[in-house]
Order: structure tokens, then sequence, then C-alpha cells
């Protein structure tokens, strides 16, 4: 699969929604990895610019991941333009995208939280699946944890590619889902104490100071994405939400509140799905802080290309390989 995608290293930096800057993907790419940017949000021109800013950083292959519960009609079609070599998505039928995307030679990489799911995205002609566990960070698909969850999927969709993502932080986790039959990792909460991920200081030592059980699966902050269950770690808002007794909206504790504001002087409310990133202002531990369980395992803020390089020499030796690498130490 990493000759498939073009790619060094079994590492792939997950989309992180606001967090995962062109800076971010270049920098997984530079180091043998596959980084990935997550547009779903953002305007036809201003994904153009995202995309050449990688481009003009790396010549290496990169993603791009779109969520299919919006819609992303034209932003396919921009990526597809723009040459992006892999297209991601998430949460939704596959099968529109990979009939647009296929016949334009790129790679369609889809994310899914069971072994039905896997078995469809197949079926709609996918070409590497990525399994999604439970402890994962940010929206989550499923119900089953990723030790559980990808030899079941692996068996089910053979010879299609696994991917796996959920827990994994470090070259430990890499070489245990390369063990279950997965070809890569698949890494968000990892990268999002990166320095090239567009994440505030607040969020990164909420992550830093996290253990697992902090990462909680919730429904709480559904803010522009209703119906989504997701892992984010326990702060103030979700507290407040679970001593009221989880009331649905309108009625929730601080409803519509405005906590925090962008550089630009966009107004962030409390339940809105939205972390806090660089520039912001106001009571950022109030907002989403999405993360996994793996969170209780990620110490430190570091390059990109260094955590790559770190995970595949790491799993590289347990596994008793040299590392393929040429970029790792
Ligand atoms: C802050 C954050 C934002 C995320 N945004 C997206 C997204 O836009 N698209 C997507 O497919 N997955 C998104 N995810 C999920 C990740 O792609 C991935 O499945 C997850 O982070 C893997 O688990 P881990 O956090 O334990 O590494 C996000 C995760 C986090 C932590």
């Amino acid at each position: 699969m990493c000759r498939q995608l073009g790619i060094e290293v079994p590492v792939v930096q997950a989309p992180i929604g606001s967090a995962a800057t062109p800076e971010l993907a270049a920098a997984v790419a530079e180091a043998g990895g596959l980084g990935t940017l997550a547009l779903t949000w953002v305007s036809a021109p201003e994904a153009v610019r995202r995309i050449r800013q990688v481009r003009r950083l790396t010549s290496r292959p990169f993603a791009v991941n779109l969520v299919l519960d919006f819609p992303v009609e034209e932003l396919v079609e921009v990526c597809l333009a723009e040459g992006v070599p892999v297209i991601s998505t998430f949460w939704g039928d596959p099968s529109a995208v990979s009939a647009r995307v296929r016949p334009a030679g790129a790679v369609h990489l889809h994310t899914v939280g069971s072994v039905a799911e896997a078995e469809c995205a197949v079926a709609a002609g996918v070409d590497v699946i990525v399994a999604q566990g439970c402890e994962a960070g940010g929206h989550v698909r499923g119900e089953v944890s990723t030790m559980a969850l990808v030899p079941a999927v692996v068996d089910a969709v053979h010879p299609v590619p696994v991917i796996a993502a959920g827990g994994i932080a470090d070259g430990r986790g890499l070489a245990a889902v390369l063990a279950l039959g997965a070809q890569a990792g698949w890494l968000g909460t990892r990268f999002l104490t990166a320095c090239e991920a567009a994440t505030h200081e607040v969020y990164r030592q909420a992550v830093i100071g996290a253990v697992s059980q902090d990462a909680v699966h919730t429904r709480c902050f559904d803010g522009g994405w209703p119906d989504a269950p997701h892992r984010a770690l326990r702060n103030s808002t979700l507290s407040a939400w679970e001593a009221a007794g989880r009331p649905t909206a309108p009625d929730r504790p601080g409803e519509g509140a405005v906590v925090a504001r962008s550089a630009d002087g966009r107004a962030w409310a409390r339940y809105q799905d939205m972390v806090p990133v660089p520039g912001m202002s106001g009571d950022l531990e109030a907002l989403a802080l999405y993360a996994g369980q793996s969170a209780g395992l990620v110490h430190d803020i570091a390059p990109a290309g260094r955590i790559v390089a770190d995970i595949a020499t790491r799993a590289a030796a347990l596994m008793g390989r040299a590392p393929v690498n040429s970029a790792s130490p």
C-alpha cells in the first residue's frame, strides 16, 4: 500500500479538521509519511490555496480529506483538477466520490467504523479502507475498538488494504496494528501537538496533560455537525452539561453563549464544532477539545517530521526490521 500511495513509511497524519495545515501535511510528507489536509469546511478558492501551498513545500504525495455529511461535490472537483493524488472521505456513502476519483487516477481512502461499512465501501470501489476504532479522537464512526475492528475488517475486505485508526500514538501502536494486518497507522491526536499543527497552546497543553479517561465519547459538541458522536477531552462545557443531566438543545447550560472569537472576529458559541486554534481569544478551554484516548500517550510538542521518524524507527525495531525511511535517524 505504501508503494500504491507513493510513501516510504506507513504513517498517516490523519485529517484533524482546522488543525491540519499545509505545513503539517508537507512536513509529514517530507518525512516519508502521508500528510493530509482537511478541507470540508473551506471555500473552493481556499482549498486551491492550501493544496498549492502543500505543493510549494513538498513534491511528495499528500491527501485531502472530505466529510460526506456536508456538500463537498465542488471540493472533489477542485481536488481532482489540482491533481491531488489521494482523496480521503469519511461519514457516508463513498460511491459518488469513488466514481469521480477512480477515473481521475487518484487513490480513494474511506474511513469506516464497522465491517459492514467496510464491505459497502469496497463494493463502492474504494481503494483503501481506514478502519477507525472507537477510541479515536474527533468524530467517531463506530462502537468497536481498534484491536477488535482492524483484524475483522482486514479479513472481510482482503485483498483491499486497510489502514488502522484510533489509539495509535507511537511506534508500539504502529507495530501492533501492522501485526493485526493493517498496512499503516492513521494518527490524529498525536499530531495535535506537532509544531506545524494549527492548535492553540491551551489545546496543546490540555492534550499533553490528559489521561486516557479524559477523552470522552459524547454528543456534546454538536453545533455545526448534529447527530455525529465524537470524542473530546472533558472540559468545563462537557462537565456542566453532564452535571445538568445531558439535556438536549436548546436547554443546555450556557447554550448559545459566545465563548471565543477568532482573530478575524468570528464568534464561536458553546457546543460548536470548533477547536481552539492560534489567534483565538476568550474562554478557549470551553471549546471542543477533540482528542482520542491516545492523548494519555502524548507528552510533548515536537516537529511533525520527528514524530513520523520516531514512530517509524521504533516500530521497525520492534518488528526486527531496519527502518525503510531514508529520512529516519
Ligand atoms: C481535532 C480532530 C479533528 C478531526 N477532523 C477530522 C476530519 O475533518 N475528517 C476526518 O475524516 N477525520 C477527522 N478526525 C478523525 C481522525 O481522522 C482520526 O480518525 C482519529 O484522530 C484517529 O484516532 P486518534 O485520535 O486516536 O489518532 C479528527 C480528529 C481530531 C482529533
